[in-house]
């Protein structure tokens, strides 16, 4: 990308030099390239048949980045909300322009190879945006994501592009009803297992299939989605309270029409991601995630954003943080209520506001508002007396961070688990070791893994998966079977925002390239402890050591397209997994 056509950075104080910056923004710094002057009368010719007047070549063009599709319900309605953002875009004197990217979905490729394709499609996704939006010139970007991988795709080409931006949540779903009780997918899940083990019958597991996904959205718990929303929220990409609206309200169209028009905002005035996504904004949208309980994946997509758009950001960073902020949402997976729940209430505003007060948000750093996240909470009103789904900062569930940054023998460049505290802080058990997430999954609906059993489920790392599968119905079915409290289950992969239990993924180094999980037997005794955030195996160096001499680095499974090229090419987890070779 060529740094020469940037919009210079303007700095917030009216000095004069400010002032002069200012005065140089060019709000059509990019697209004034390809459509200005005569010899660029073919570049027009093929736009006025899209929709170009000659009034429209000289407004800044922006790129509205849809991943509509009809592949899952977390990005079926994606196309209308693409559209009130292409004419928030158009009221405020710009020219927007969709263009489309790809979308997959966890909840429906989980539990099979195909979810092997998941955590590429986030570089599929920020790739593909990155290349339309350099390619065709637009000068600012809104970019609207449904599903989990979605919002750190869109982020990734936005950090990387450093043009105006602004990013717009589909929303959540509205929760499933079945026999007076909220459902979705992670409670199909959750059936699967409780049916393999004769808790329900066949005709219930229908029963709740049917009912689970009522429309529209992405999933309603505090999974990976509504993680990711609220850390961009908090982070200041988007506009304040998107993170929390149902993706068929009235409320959602109304964001992505504000959206479009403060992305317009964001050209005038030169202000670009790099001067919104810095260190201390990585850190409020970590807060909040934490105090919202959310997914194990908020830590390998925000190493992968902050990689993009040059910020230093490391697992130290997270047990830091970490240490600091409590736990104070009763969200779903390991609580009780949905983001449909804490939208009645209010959304994550509120919450925003109870942590600035508390010391624990940046308030100066700027956002997507033009103001700094300060000043977008001003008048923000705290939860109503009763409600009980954001505890007070007296009396959280936890008192620091679910998210857990263990080391040990078990992972030397560190692991992730998710510790809500339901589970107690400490597993102790004997390995029962699996090869693929294939044999675990089979293993386990077979009931063939007992109380006391740390399910070590390996090969599954960015590079050996390759693409770190997801393993919620692996979780889903042990909680279904009643072990939750009596399994542990550790993997080089990772785990839905869905997942609960004692869970630890991400370990690193990964099996693949000979981590210490590739050298697990079973009956070795592992021990999971998030107070001295440990994850050994009581097995000597020694003994360690002669396992590796006889270790054989496993074969490459793909040799071909997508997967080979990204297997050959990505970052361990504990950097995000990211494919940018420096
Ligand atoms: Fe799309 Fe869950 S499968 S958000
Ligand atoms: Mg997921």
């Amino acid at each position: 990308m060529s740094s020469s056509s940037k919009p210079p950075m303007s700095g917030s104080k009216n000095t004069p030099k400010a002032k002069a910056k200012k005065a140089r923004v060019n709000p059509r710094a990019y697209s004034s390239v390809v459509v200005d002057g005569k010899d660029r009368a073919a570049s027009r010719a093929m736009l006025r048949p899209v929709g170009f007047s000659d009034a429209d070549f000289k407004k800044p063009q922006i790129g509205i980045a849809s991943t509509w599709s009809m592949v899952t319900p977390c990005n079926m309605h994606i196309n209308k909300l693409a559209d009130k953002a292409c004419s928030g875009v158009d009221l405020a004197g710009g020219k927007g322009v969709i263009f489309n990217t790809i979308t997959i979905s966890d909840g429906i490729s989980m539990g099979t190879e195909n979810m092997k394709y998941s955590l590429v499609s986030r570089e599929v996704i920020a790739d593909s945006i990155e290349t339309v939006m350099a390619c065709q010139g637009y000068d600012g970007i809104v970019a609207v994501g449904g599903c989990d991988k979605n919002m750190p795709g869109c982020l990734m080409a936005i950090a990387r592009l450093d043009r105006p931006a602004v990013f717009v949540y589909g929303g959540t779903i509205l929760p499933g009803m079945h026999n007076g009780k909220q459902l979705d997918v992670v409670s199909v899940f959750e059936a699967i297992g409780a049916e393999a083990n004769n808790k329900i019958p066949l005709k219930e597991l229908k029963a709740i299939e049917s009912k689970a996904i009522p429309g529209p959205g992405s999933c309603g718990g505090m999974y990976t989605a509504n993680t990711m929303a609220s850390a961009i929220e908090a982070m200041g990409m988007s506009l304040s309270n998107s993170s929390a609206q149902a993706a068929v309200s009235e409320h959602k169209l109304e964001d992505c029409e504000a959206a479009g028009k403060a992305v317009m905002n964001l050209v005038k005035k030169g202000i670009t991601p790099k001067m919104i996504m810095t260190k201390k904004a990585f850190e409020n949208a970590m807060t909040v995630a934490i105090a919202l309980g959310g997914s194990t994946n908020l830590v390998l997509h925000l190493l992968a954003m902050a990689h993009c758009v040059g910020i230093k950001l490391s697992l130290a960073d997270f047990t830091r943080v970490g240490k600091r902020v409590p736990m104070l949402a009763d969200l779903k997976p390991s609580g009780r209520y949905s983001m449909a729940d804490l939208i009645e209430i209010g959304g994550i505003q509120p919450l925003m506001k109870m942590l600035l007060d508390a010391g624990l948000l940046h308030g100066d750093c700027l956002t997507v508002t033009g103001k700094t996240l300060k000043q977008n909470l001003a008048k923000v009103k705290p939860y109503p007396g009763a409600q009980d789904i954001i505890r007070a900062m007296d009396n959280p569930i936890k008192s620091d961070s679910h998210l857990v940054v263990l080391k040990g023998n078990l992972s030397p460049e560190g692991s992730v688990a998710k510790i809500s505290g339901h589970e107690g802080l400490r597993f102790e058990g004997r390995a029962r070791v699996y090869n693929s997430s294939d044999a675990a999954l089979k293993a386990i609906l077979d009931q063939k893994v007992k109380k006391g059993d740390v399910v070590v489920i390996r090969n599954e790392g960015p590079k050996g998966g390759p693409g770190m599968q997801e393993m919620l119905s692996h979780t889903g079915a042990i909680m279904g079977q009643g072990l939750g409290n009596e399994v542990a289950l550790i993997t080089d992969g990772r785990f839905s925002g869905g997942t609960h239990g004692f869970v630890v993924g991400h370990i690193t180094p990964e099996a693949h390239v000979g981590g210490p999980i590739a050298l697990v037997k079973n009956g070795d005794r592992i021990t999971i402890d998030a107070k001295s955030r440990t994850l050994s195996m009581d097995v000597s160096a020694k003994e360690l050591a002669a396992r590796k001499a006889k270790w054989k680095a496993p074969k490459v499974k793909y040799k071909r397209g997508v997967l080979a090229k990204y297997a050959a090419n990505v970052s361990s987890a504990s950097e995000g997994a990211i494919t940018d070779q420096f």
